[in-house]
């Protein structure tokens, strides 16, 4: 099953809530960029993946999403498993939990559909809060800890550039910066679009840190395809939203000339549907 990464159009950091998390709004959109992961009953547990500094451990996801769908339905088995990932680590592009997703769906399968979608989406929340979202791969305006969707569309044809520096950003980092930062600080510059007012209210914290992430969104800024240029989720990566495949590739061209090639650098569309 291939499973999409996202980026968040907007992200509105509302307010701290009791359980410690954040109370968001944000309009995720699935990108062209995907994981691949194929899951099979077997007689025994084996994990093979392209990227070999993932673990399979507690801290993975699809090991995670594996026992809680067996506490869940009260079944156990062993599955072969081959994770062939394209979507960056760190990098707020939501792959750990297009992952996570993607094991629920295909675990689901597997055992004749115990879950019902309901059921799957609360499961997928205990996972992490993006994993709902996945769940469905459309364009959506999410609220609460990031778990409670609606739709909303993003029907224009647009591509994405996106950048990642070799770091990667932790989310509970971001989200721990964010906390202590002075309430002037609490909100990411907001930039005018035919799309609405969007911005991304992690960017301050994270920006602190990682000098040279304020540096790629103004150099982003300035290119003249650029339509809008934002850090995706926690970060690392950064994006900026163009009209063309072309104009993504002169932009992307442009800045490995001007930035080195230390990058990891895609140009890929914006919700393929
Ligand atoms: O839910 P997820 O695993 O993605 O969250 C990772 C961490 O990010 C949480 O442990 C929490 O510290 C922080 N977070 C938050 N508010 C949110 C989502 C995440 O504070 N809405």
């Amino acid at each position: 099953m291939v499973t999409p990464a996202k980026i968040n159009l907007t992200l509105e950091v509302l307010g701290q809530r009791p359980d410690g998390y954040h109370e968001l709004a944000t309009w995720m959109i699935p990108i062209g960029l995907y994981d691949e992961l194929a899951m099979e009953l077997s007689g025994e547990m084996t994990y093979e993946s392209n990227l070999t500094s993932l673990p399979f451990d507690s801290s993975n996801l699809i090991s995670k999403a594996i026992d809680r769908f067996h506490e869940e339905t009260d079944r156990r088995a062993t599955y072969r498993i081959d994770l062939r990932k394209q979507i960056p680590i760190g990098a707020g592009l939501g792959g750990g939990s297009s992952d996570a997703a993607a094991a629920l769906l295909l675990l689901n399968q597997l055992h004749q559909n115990p879950l019902t979608d309901e059921k799957l989406a609360r499961l997928a929340a205990q996972l992490g809060s993006d994993v709902p979202f996945f769940l469905k791969r459309c364009a959506a305006w999410c609220t609460g800890r990031g778990e409670k969707m609606e739709m909303r569309e993003f029907p224009h044809d647009r591509w994405v550039v996106l950048i990642k520096p070799e770091f990667g950003v932790s989310t509970a980092a971001a989200y721990s910066a964010y906390k202590v930062l002075p309430s002037e600080l609490k909100r990411g510059q907001t930039k005018k679009t035919e799309w609405g007012l969007l911005r991304n209210d992690l960017e301050q914290p994270v920006f602190q840190k990682y000098l040279l992430l304020p540096e790629i969104k103004s150099w982003l800024e300035q290119q003249p395809e650029t339509e809008l240029a934002l850090m995706s989720g926690s970060g690392s990566t950064m994006f900026a939203v163009v009209k063309s495949v072309d104009d993504g590739e002169q932009v992307s061209g442009r800045f490995s000339l001007f930035f080195g090639f230390k990058f990891w650098v895609q140009v890929c569309r914006l919700n393929p549907g």
